[in-house]
């Protein structure tokens, strides 16, 4: 039987014959650590990124980059590795595809100049946005001169109009979602994976929706610190991610009551929209305070070191957004509702402009990812070996 080492050689030599070159130093090195991972499939029963590289014998730029947004950085084949640092072969799975991932929304990115972005200090720019709207729109209020006259019985339109907001806040998260659409669209057209069943889109919606990859293959959950497993992150996870979806349909609700009933905002607590906003407030601030903690104490092999000022910086606006949301419901009776209300519409406009360059990419690519393997389970490509 040949050894690991032998096949390793044997497989780099093929991948080296075949293989479009990597057009970068990060993507080669998930190419090198595929091709021994290839070898030895021990971590096949942890995700999809295992059974997904068997269907592949080299790794070309698309495989990577699809590779690479599969992984969902649990820690779980880091943590069990034979080969990992400080092994010569240095494999480390999570690294090399967090590298990949910030290539994959930078190449892909619209307009194209905005890519370098997802590089820069997201913490920093996240922050600096926030406080310049948040500048920005107190001095709006101030020049109308509307909060000085004391409280306004938390009517928020007496100080910004209400189709002002809407313009804003509809053309910035327009953009956003053309951004993310075209970029994904490039990326969708690269990995040319066909189309999708009904079959196909549901179970990469259920997997999405329940993080199934964050449960280290065995359900006990990730590595985060240590070899210990747990489900904090996935949980964590959840909160912001339902959290964030029902602070979006508490907007919506707020909108159709709006345009379509003519019921004017302050609604009563027990309302719809400040029931939904509040429960998510509560999980936007419960959630992305449990993964920073989560992410101050990572494991320093996990990951990528030089992107945690991008994801620190969504985390940051999205706790920014939350509390203000919380501190606006509860004092909107009060004097304090003006600088508020400037403070967490500030937050709200920064998260919104910059989704498309920071963190939030990472769920557009990696459901894009989850799709097109629940597509190529149904339909693995052809290996041409063996008769295949
Ligand atoms: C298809 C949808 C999504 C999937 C599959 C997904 C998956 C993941 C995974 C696997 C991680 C951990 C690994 C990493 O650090 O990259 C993560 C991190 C994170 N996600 Fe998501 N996500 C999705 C959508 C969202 C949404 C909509 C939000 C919030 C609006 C969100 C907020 C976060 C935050 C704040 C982190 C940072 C954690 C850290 O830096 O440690 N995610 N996501
Ligand atoms: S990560 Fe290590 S143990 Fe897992 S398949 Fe790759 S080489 Fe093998
Ligand atoms: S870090 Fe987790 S999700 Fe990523 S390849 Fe390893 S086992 Fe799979």
């Amino acid at each position: 039987m040949q050894s690991l080492e032998a096949l390793t050689r044997e497989a780099a030599a093929l991948g080296a014959n075949q293989m479009p070159a990597a057009s970068s130093a990060d993507e080669a090195e998930v190419g090198r650590i595929m091709q021994i991972c290839n070898a030895c499939r021990y971590c096949e029963g942890f995700c999809a990124v295992f059974p997904a590289m068997t269907h592949r014998l080299t790794f070309a730029k698309n495989d990577i980059h699809f590779l690479a947004n599969l992984c969902h950085n649990c820690g779980a084949c880091l943590h069990a590795c034979q080969y990992a640092p400080p092994h010569e072969f240095a494999v480390n799975v999570p690294q090399a595809m967090a590298r990949v991932r910030v290539e994959t929304y930078t190449d892909y990115a619209w307009p194209a100049a905005l890519g370098a972005l997802y590089k820069r200090n997201g913490l920093t720019l996240a922050l600096a946005a926030a406080t310049g709207l948040a500048l920005f729109l107190s001095l709006v209020a101030l020049i109308q001169g509307q909060w000085a006259s004391g409280p306004l019985a938390a009517n928020f339109y007496a100080i910004f109009p209400h189709d002002t907001l809407a313009l804003m806040f509809g053309a910035v998260f327009l953009f956003a979602v053309v951004a993310l659409g075209i970029g994904v669209r490039r990326f969708w057209r690269d990995q040319a994976p066909g189309p999708a069943s009904g079959g196909a889109a549901a179970e990469a919606a259920h997997d999405a929706l329940r993080l199934k990859y964050l449960d280290g293959g065995h359900g006990q959950g990730c590595n985060e610190s240590d070899d210990a497993f747990t489900l904090a992150r996935r949980r964590f996870h959840h909160l912001t991610f339902y959290g964030f979806l029902s602070c979006f349909a508490a907007t919506c609700v707020a909108t159709l009551y709006h345009y379509l009933f003519d019921w004017q905002a302050p609604y009563a607590l027990t309302s719809l929209p400040v029931v939904l906003g509040t429960l998510g407030g509560i999980g936007l601030v419960i959630g992305p305070a449990g993964l920073l903690w989560l992410n101050l104490r990572r494991h320093p092999l996990h990951g990528d070191a030089r992107q945690k000022p991008m994801d620190r910086g969504f985390i940051a606006l999205l706790l920014l957004v939350s509390i203000s949301g919380l501190a606006l419901l509860a004092w909107r009776e009060s004097a304090a509702m003006g600088v508020l209300l400037a403070i967490h519409l500030g937050a709200v406009m920064a998260l919104f402009a910059t989704l498309p360059y920071g963190k939030f990419a990472h769920g557009v690519y990696r459901g894009a990812a989850l799709l097109k393997w629940s597509i190529e389970k149904r339909h693995p490509p052809r290996l041409g070996v063996g008769g295949e």
